[in-house]
């Protein structure tokens, strides 16, 4: 990927739940100058989703799409693509977003939809990764963040953090744990995606040096 900006990337997050990666986000966006990244937009699909709350509060605009008022998911897709295109966002953040996506909607950001989930993949995929690994008694899960390709939690890994498991763990608190360390890893990668310094050969994904501020070339798309 040769992304680079003299300009802030423009990201949309899509959010489900609580949107506390969304926080931590904007709290990094708000805190390191040079990050290289705006929020432009907050998408979900549902329209009680707190992340929509911190979106409305930081004065994001906000976009919902719910599956059941379309017809079929591709419908869906569609709709949602639409509404985040609007924002014209170089990168797609998802944030706890619990729907699936397929072509229909990552084919507008190829290469540029970013991932966090709960457990050291590929282990645990879906959405129950934390539950999973308590029930299947494993001493380290963690934190992956990933690239979005059109398979559950498969793409390009970026990043990962260990979190041991502790024997009076239960799911609400292993995840929390696994939360904390996700709010620094998650920023620092949309951080490298937005900056331009990840390259992408197959599966593996290397870390470039961090431009020289002055050298930044434009943000292009992926080659
Ligand atoms: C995170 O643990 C993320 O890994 C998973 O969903 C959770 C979202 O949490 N995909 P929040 O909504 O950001 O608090």
């Amino acid at each position: 990927m040769t992304a680079r900006s003299a300009t802030p990337a423009r990201i949309a997050v899509l959010v489900s739940g609580s949107g506390s990666n969304l926080q931590a986000l904007l709290d990094r966006i708000a805190h390191e100058p040079g990050f290289g990244g705006e929020v432009v937009v907050v998408g979900a699909d549902r329209d009680d989703a707190l992340g929509l709350t911190r979106a409305r509060e930081a004065g994001i605009p906000t976009v919902v799409q719910r599956l059941r008022d379309h017809p079929d998911r591709e419908a869906w897709e569609q709709a949602l693509r639409h509404d985040v295109a609007e924002q014209r966002p170089d990168v797609v953040v998802l944030a706890g977003f619990m729907k699936i996506l397929s072509a229909t909607f990552l084919d507008g950001w190829p290469g540029r939809v970013i991932n966090t989930h709960p457990s050291l993949l590929p282990a645990f995929r879906g959405a129950h990764a934390v539950r999973e690994a308590l029930e299947h008694g494993v001493k380290l899960t963690g934190s992956t963040v990933h690239l979005v390709d059109e398979l559950v939690d498969h793409g390009p890994i970026i990043a990962q953090r260990a979190v041991e498991v502790r024997p009076d763990d239960d799911e609400e608190r292993l995840h929390e744990r696994i939360k904390t360390v996700e709010h620094d890893l998650f920023p620092t990668c949309v951080g490298l995606l937005c900056r331009g310094q990840l390259r992408v050969d197959g599966r593996t994904v290397t870390v470039l040096p961090a431009p020289e501020p002055s050298a930044a070339p434009p943000l292009t798309d992926q080659e």
